[in-house]
């Protein structure tokens, strides 16, 4: 049965966070990336990531170039006080991310490198940072996002040192350096197959929008990046490469969710997960944020909450941040697209928090 809280007490119950205990009673992994300099300086920003979440991520300061800033040298400074503030809230950290093709530190795009040296290197570099999580913080640090990005939207591999130095093996061998670094970990491929079209690579990058593209595909065939990663996963699979689930980036435009249970209906069938890894929604800035947009906004985020919930593969929707103060958005596309967060600029709960927790009480009595 559909619960709904009276208008007052839900606007003072989400003031500082409410979607934690819904979240747990609907066993969903559940919350944000995180900024370890909001984290430890605004309040409010606090009482939400502790009040809304189960899970937390780290938005930068696991990435090679922050924490693997010299050949030599791993800073954990900024990636540890967040695992810590996790670990006191009694929340779990999805690590974010082992192997990508962006904030590479100087010293290796700039190295020369041979296939043997380059994978002592990616070896090294999977291993310190993955043992280090699992002896500081046990069982804290229960999922990585092990390689971010690997396709190009036509389904060929995308020109990264690593592909071009090591070649087509990168990949399983970062998952097996991952593996060996910690059994107990679940191990994530993690990409985008949406929104080519009209505010993802094609805007970022000027690469042109795969075929069969639009911000709703929802047919995995049709989108030839997706094809290649299911048969990279397949193939994966078959020949016991470790690997536990893909994420779907999720960075999605309003009102234009696919709908990922029909995009991941292969996924399940390898005996893998999915989770909505980095969700938010993308509004049109001259659109504005007003009582429309938000209600849009809601409906757009429920849609990919629903989908998780739904499907029997999927136990994890993490929110690429947590107020649009610190969103990526506006920044990254050239101020086109903002209002992507489900609390304001201010740290204010939008229609979305409402929407969500209902969602979320419907799934925990059903
Ligand atoms: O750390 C430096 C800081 O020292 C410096 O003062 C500051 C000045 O701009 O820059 C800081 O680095 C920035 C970093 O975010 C941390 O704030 C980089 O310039 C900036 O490029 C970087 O952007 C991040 C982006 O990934 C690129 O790595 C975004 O915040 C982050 O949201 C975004 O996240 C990615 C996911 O990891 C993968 N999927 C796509 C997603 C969105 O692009």
């Amino acid at each position: 049965m559909r619960r709904t809280l009276p208008v007052l007490l839900a606007t003072v119950i989400i003031a500082a966070g409410c979607l934690r205990a819904p979240a747990e009673e609907a066993d969903l992994n559940f919350g944000y990336a995180l900024d370890p300099f909001a984290l430890a300086s605004i309040p409010q920003y606090q009482a939400i990531v502790a009040n809304d979440a189960t899970m937390v991520t780290v938005e930068n300061y696991m990435k090679w170039g922050l924490i693997h800033p010299n050949p030599s040298t791993y800073d954990f400074t900024l990636a540890d006080q967040i695992v810590a503030t996790a670990q006191a809230n009694g929340q779990q950290v999805r690590g974010h991310v082992l192997v990508w093709h962006t904030q590479l530190p100087g010293w290796l795009t700039n190295g020369t490198w041979t296939r043997d040296s380059l994978l002592a290197v990616m070896e090294d570099h999977i291993t310190t940072v993955v043992t280090h999580f699992r002896d500081n913080f046990p069982g804290v640090v229960t999922h990585w996002d092990v390689v971010n990005e690997a396709f190009n939207p036509d389904g060929s591999r995308r020109d990264t040192i690593f592909q071009q130095v090591i070649g087509d093996d990168y990949i399983e061998k970062a998952f097996a350096f991952a593996r060996a670094a910690d059994p107990d970990i679940s191990l994530f491929y993690n990409d985008f197959y949406d929104d080519f079209s009209l505010a993802g690579e094609t805007l970022l990058t000027g690469v042109p929008a795969g075929p069969g593209a639009t911000p709703t595909q929802s047919d995995c065939a049709q989108l030839p990046k997706c094809a290649a990663t299911q048969a990279m996963l397949t193939d994966f699979v078959a020949r016991g490469v470790p690997i536990d689930g893909l994420g779907f980036q999720a960075h999605v435009l309003l009102g234009q969710a696919p709908d990922y249970v029909e995009l991941a209906d292969w996924v399940g069938p390898l005996g893998l997960e999915w989770a909505a890894t980095e969700l938010d929604v993308k509004v049109l800035s001259s659109l504005g944020d007003n009582s429309a947009t938000r209600s849009a906004h809601a409906d757009t985020f429920v849609s990919v909450l629903d989908d998780c919930l739904e499907s029997d593969r999927c136990d994890t929707v993490i929110l690429w941040g947590v107020g649009d103060a610190h969103s990526w958005l506006p920044g990254f596309t050239n101020g086109l697209f903002d209002y992507g967060l489900i609390y304001d600029d201010d740290y204010l709960p939008k229609l979305a928090v409402v929407k969500m927790f209902e969602r979320l009480e419907a799934a925990s009595v059903d």
